[in-house]
């Protein structure tokens, strides 16, 4: 998608800086040149010999070994690019950026490029909105830089906010968005997702609840909305950013993220990768139960609403419907059962038995069961299943789009 693309990528000095080795593996993976300027302070988080190790370029650090003539002067650096990327932004770049400043090779690069520049901005949350900061942006910004990110979440020096440098899956996205080369195959396409736990009050201090991380859910929303979904996800309550790009609905329990999935309808695709709190307290006590009062209370327990199982059978079904099925034995034969049962087209059955650390891990061994068989999918990242199950859900709404239109021209 990025074929014949240059990109000229300007690392500066974050810890962010190390994403950037996974950034420019996925761009040259996408067909790009790039192209790498580091600064001084950025060679001191990542170094020249790793970036174009996975650049297979050279790697630019010193403006006046540019002076060279067998070298690429810094006019041409930035002329012969189609897009430059600063990743990750400091507030210095960005502040040097906004007041023209030039006295190092990669302000001097911005000072003098023709091409759009899409920066991602990585920083301390008091830096990011610090008012010097805030104005910066907003001027360059007003000058058509684009800006991918800030994510909300854990920053180093154990705080967080927002500063986190965007990953570098949306960066990639951000930047074939830029160049107009990204693949949208899901455009015009409406996305639900559940997401997270639910939690269940018992009282106003205590509830149900269960470990889903959300890390799963949420990846599924984000790798939807690369594709082109216009997408809203469902959540319970997880320590995760928004997904960028995707519109997010925070709820507690089983039926209020029911009533959120209906207000999201219609849609065409749903995904249901929420662990949904089978059952609720029968009664809320209005005040804390207290231990002195009796004892151990008695907790009767009521069923909630299955809301994959409502999605499947609503008058207005989403056209794919797919469900999770986390399952620690008989995973295959369990998740076929089901699909049939819920009313679902697709099911991710998923081994979480305690040994496989997938509950509040990074990786996922899932299977996938369609009508018509099983695909056993590796041990993957969890953003790598997200992704390859948009790519499933996007030729599936492909081929269905070609066979309606078949069936048509047939009439
Ligand atoms: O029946 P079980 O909980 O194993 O089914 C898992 C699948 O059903 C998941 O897709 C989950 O999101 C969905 N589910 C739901 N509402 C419930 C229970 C499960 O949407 N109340």
């Amino acid at each position: 998608m990025l074929n014949g693309k240059t990109i000229l990528l300007i690392v500066t000095g974050g810890i962010a800086a190390y994403k950037s080795l996974i950034l420019v593996r996925r761009l040259r993976e996408g067909g790009a040149t790039v192209r790498t300027v580091l600064t001084a302070a950025g060679e001191k988080f990542v170094t020249p010999l790793s970036v174009s190790a996975l650049s297979h370029e050279q790697v630019y650090t010193d403006m006046f070994s540019l002076t060279d003539e067998a070298e690429m002067g810094h006019l041409r650096l930035s002329q012969e690019a189609d897009l430059i990327v600063v990743a990750p932004a400091t507030a210095d770049i960005l502040a040097k950026m906004a007041n023209g400043l030039a006295d190092d090779l990669a302000s001097t690069v911005l000072l003098a490029a023709d091409a759009p520049v899409l920066v991602a901005p990585a920083m301390n949350h008091r830096m990011w909105r610090h008012p010097a900061t805030v104005a910066n942006m907003a001027a360059l910004e007003a000058r058509g830089v684009q800006r991918i990110g800030p994510n909300d979440g854990s920053l180093a020096e154990d705080e967080s906010g927002p500063g986190r440098m965007a990953e570098p899956e949306e960066i990639l996205a951000a930047v074939e968005a830029a160049l107009g080369a990204a693949h949208r195959p899901l455009a015009g396409r409406r996305a639900l997702v559940t997401s997270g736990p639910t939690y269940e009050a018992i009282d106003p201090v205590r509830f149900l609840g269960n470990r889903s991380s959300g890390k799963q859910g949420h990846a599924i929303a984000a790798a939807l909305a690369t594709l082109g979904a216009e997408t809203v996800l469902v959540t319970g309550p997880v320590a995760l950013a928004d997904p960028v790009g995707v519109e997010t609905v925070h709820v507690e329990s089983a039926r209020e993220m029911l009533a959120a999935c209906e207000a999201a309808l219609p849609a065409d695709i749903a995904v249901c990768a929420a662990a949904v709190s089978d059952w609720r307290a029968g009664q809320v006590a209005d005040r804390k139960m207290k231990k002195e009062d009796r004892g151990p209370p008695d907790l009767p327990l009521t069923e909630n609403p299955d809301i994959l199982a409502t999605l499947g059978r609503s008058a207005r079904r989403p056209d794919l419907v797919v469900g999770f099925a986390a399952e620690t034995e008989n995973v295959v034969a369990n998740a076929q059962a089901k699909r049939a049962r819920k009313g679902c087209d697709w099911i991710v059955a998923n081994d979480v038995s305690p040994a496989t650390g997938t509950f509040g891990g990074d990786a996922n061994r899932v299977h996938l069961i369609r009508a018509d068989g099983v695909e056993d999918w590796p041990r993957l990242a969890k953003e790598d299943v997200a992704h390859r199950l948009a790519g499933r859900i996007a030729e599936a709404l492909e081929n269905e789009n070609r066979e309606s239109l078949r069936a048509e021209a047939a009439e």
